[in-house]
């Protein structure tokens, strides 16, 4: 059985979330459901947005499903997002970029299909940082071993996929990153890898001309992050964009959007991301059945039961049960 977390968070957390879990629930498979209430909403409430207890109860679980968390106003919180990727030592940050059928993003084309693995755990979010009233600093660490783990899984996913790695960096200014090319390019090379290497400024203007050109694409933590964002015009809405944090024994799995508070309440919010996210959980889980997500979803969009923000006015609670009726159809067919 899988032990599985729960965080909805706040804003269009809360209804992604549990539309998504409809099309979790559609498979009916040994899951124990763990929720949790972590956030804003929580932090209103009792003073914490997280606690010590809450984290031991997320290691005791297998993999996390979590919504979106709006930022607490105190100087001195600490991102709840942040503290679980690296009190699991969520090293992979795997962000799937494929246009779903039917949805043109800005670009107009759909020949694409490329993941962003971002490093998670160090770079500029290495959490060395000072603020003082004249200047402030943020130490950008990069260790080799914090390269060849991120190397080593970009690689395997590249054998997987077309065995095509683009190692983006900023390495002509930073020092850091001459470390992170440099530990990537060994590794493709020794694991078979055909690589090349882009700067960041550059591949984010190629990403908006050439998306074709790319399959696995690796970079640092803030790189990953922004590219990541940026993705989400290729493929129509940031609203579509899935996320698994990945480590060696936990997986966090969120949709690359945030909790939206100017359009929470509304029933509006898009689930699509968060329902890719179930599908990246059932892959993480070895659930061979995971892709027929992808086909309920074609389905959905073909009828025209859309999101507002893919022009539609369907809700989220709406996409959510159409996606898990079709899905139970398929997988009793
Ligand atoms: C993301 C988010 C987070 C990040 C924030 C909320 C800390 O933007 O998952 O992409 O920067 O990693
Ligand atoms: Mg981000």
């Amino acid at each position: 059985m899988t032990k599985l977390a729960v965080i909805e968070g706040d804003g269009i957390g809360r209804e992604v979330i549990p539309a998504a879990l409809e099309v979790l629930d559609a498979f009916g498979l040994d899951i124990e459901k763990v929720p949790l209430e972590l956030g804003y909403a929580r932090w209103e409430k009792t003073g914490t947005a997280m606690s010590e207890e809450d984290i031991d109860t997320i290691k005791d679980c297998d993999a996390v499903l979590f919504g979106a968390i709006t930022t607490v106003p105190d100087p001195n919180y600490k991102s709840i997002l942040l503290t679980i990727r690296k009190e699991l030592d969520l090293y992979a940050n795997v962000r799937p970029i494929k246009p779903l059928p039917g949805v043109m993003g800005v670009t107009g084309r759909s020949d694409f299909d490329f993941v962003i693995v971002r490093e998670n755990t160090e770079g500029l979010y290495s959490g060395i940082e000072e603020l003082h009233e004249d200047f402030s600093t943020t130490q950008r660490l990069v260790t080799r071993k914090g390269s060849e783990r991120i190397a080593e899984y970009a690689c395997k996913l590249a054998k997987e996929r077309k065995n095509r790695l683009t190692i983006v960096h900023k390495s002509n200014v930073l020092k850091s990153d001459k470390l992170f090319l440099d530990v990537c390019r060994e590794t493709a090379s020794a694991r078979g890898v055909e690589s090349n290497d882009m700067l960041v400024d550059a591949m984010a203007y190629s990403l908006m001309m050439r998306p074709e050109n790319y399959d696995v694409v690796v970079t640092t933590n803030l790189f990953g992050d922004i590219l990541s964002d940026m993705s989400g015009a290729l493929v129509g809405s940031l609203g579509l964009l899935p996320s698994a944090n990945i480590g060696s024994k936990y997986a966090f799995f969120e949709p690359v959007h945030g909790s939206a508070p100017d359009i929470a309440g509304k029933g509006i919010a898009n689930p699509l991301a968060a329902i890719l996210c179930v599908k990246m959980l059932l892959e993480w889980m070895g659930e061979k059945r995971a892709p027929l997500i992808d086909e309920a979803i074609s389905y959905v969009l073909q009828k025209k039961i859309v999101p507002p923000d893919l022009g539609g006015n369907s809700t989220t609670a709406e996409i959510g049960h159409a996606v898990a009726e079709y899905l139970k159809k398929l997988l009793m067919a």
